[in-house]
C-alpha cells in the first residue's frame, strides 16, 4: 500500500498560483501543456522533441520559461547531485520529492519521472506503486523504466493500469554491472536487431515512447522509422525525434566529464566560481554588505533604544 508524503501533494499548487516572481527570468509566458498527443504530433510533424534532465525547482522555472518540451527528472540525480559514481543509490522518496519540486517550476512542460533502481525491477505490483507515486504524487505525465524484453510483461502491466511508460533501451546505467560498464550498446549486427526486436516488444506492449542511450545513430534511425512513437535519443545521434542530455554536461556544470558527443554551451563551474570569489572577497574586506543592503531603525525607535541604554547603565 502506498502512503503519500504532503510533499508529494504540494505538487498541486504550481497549476493554481501564478509563478512566483521573486527572481522573475525573461517572460515567463505561459503557453499549453505539453501532452504526449503534441509529442506524437512533433515526430509527425519531423519537429525535434527538446528534453534535458532537471533536478529542482528553480531550474525547472528557467527551463520551463526557455519552452522546453520535455523535463526528466533522471535518476542521474544521484550522480550529479549527490556525489555517486553510479545512479543506483537513487531512492524512490528522493526521486519523487524532487519530481513534485520540477512540476512546481515548470507547470507544462512533459514531466518524466524515472524510476529509480530496483523500484520495478522486484515485482509489477510495486512497480505500479512506485510508478503511481511519480504520477499522482509528483504531478508527472510519463515514468521511464530502464528495459529490455525481460521487463516487457511490467511494461504492459503499468500500461494496463494507465500509467504511460517511456521504454529506456540501449545502454541502461542500472544494469552497469551486468553491462560491464557504460559502453555503447547495439553495435553488432545481432545486438541491433534484438534492439529494434526489444523496441517492437515495448511498443506492443503499450509503452508510450522510447529512449535510446549510446547506440549507433545509424540503429537509431531504424527504430525511429520503424515507430510511431517518439523516439528519444541520448548520445545516439540526430536522426531520432528528440533529444536529452544531462543538464549538467551542457552547462559545464559538477565534476562530471560529458561524452564527446555532448554539447557544451557555457561554463557554469566558472560562472559560479568567479560568483562565489567575489563574494568572498567582498565580505572580507567589508565591500559587503552596506549600509545600503542593511534593515534600517526609525529615528524615533534609535533615539527610543537609546534612551532605554543609558537608563540601563
Ligand atoms: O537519468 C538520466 O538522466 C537518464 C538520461 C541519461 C537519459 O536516464
Amino acid at each position: 500500500m502506498v502512503s503519500w508524503t504532503s510533499e508529494e501533494r504540494q505538487f498541486t499548487s504550481s497549476f493554481a498560483q501564478p509563478l512566483r516572481a521573486n527572481y522573475p527570468i525573461g517572460i515567463m509566458s505561459r503557453r499549453a501543456k505539453v501532452t504526449l498527443a503534441k509529442l506524437c504530433a512533433l515526430k509527425r510533424e519531423r519537429q525535434k522533441i527538446t528534453m534535458l534532465t532537471c533536478y529542482d525547482y528553480s531550474t525547472a522555472r528557467v527551463m520551463e520559461d526557455a519552452h522546453i518540451d520535455a523535463i526528466l527528472v533522471g535518476d542521474t540525480y544521484a550522480e550529479v547531485c549527490l556525489g555517486h559514481d553510479t545512479t543506483l543509490p537513487a531512492s524512490i522518496d528522493h526521486m519523487v520529492t524532487i519530481a513534485a519540486a520540477v512540476r512546481r517550476g515548470a507547470p507544462s512542460a512533459f514531466l518524466v519521472g524515472d524510476m529509480p533502481y530496483l523500484s520495478y525491477q522486484a515485482s509489477i505490483e510495486r512497480a505500479i506503486d512506485n510508478a503511481g507515486r511519480f504520477m499522482a504524487g509528483a504531478g508527472c505525465d510519463c515514468v521511464k523504466v530502464e528495459v529490455d524484453r525481460r521487463l516487457v510483461d511490467t511494461v504492459a502491466a503499468m500500461s494496463r493500469a494507465t500509467i504511460p511508460v517511456m521504454a529506456h533501451l540501449g545502454l541502461r546505467p542500472q544494469s552497469v554491472h551486468q553491462l560491464g560498464g557504460y559502453k555503447a550498446q547495439a553495435t553488432t549486427a545481432e545486438a541491433a536487431c534484438r534492439l529494434l526486436e526489444d523496441a517492437r516488444m515495448m511498443e506492443e506492449a503499450g509503452a508510450c515512447s522510447l529512449l535510446l542511450e549510446a547506440v549507433p545513430h545509424t540503429v537509431a534511425r531504424m527504430v525511429a522509422e520503424q515507430t510511431e512513437l517518439p523516439v528519444i535519443g541520448c548520445v545516439s545521434g540526430p536522426h531520432c525525434d528528440g533529444q536529452v542530455l544531462v543538464m549538467h554536461d551542457i552547462l559545464g556544470f559538477g565534476a562530471g566529464h560529458p561524452p564527446r558527443s555532448v554539447k557544451v554551451y557555457t561554463n557554469l563551474n566558472d560562472a559560479l566560481r568567479t560568483a562565489f570569489c567575489g563574494y568572498i572577497e567582498d565580505v572580507q574586506s567589508g565591500g559587503f554588505p552596506e549600509e545600503a543592503n542593511s534593515i534600517t531603525m526609525s529615528e524615533r525607535e534609535l533615539a527610543r533604544l537609546q534612551g532605554m541604554q543609558r537608563e540601563r547603565s
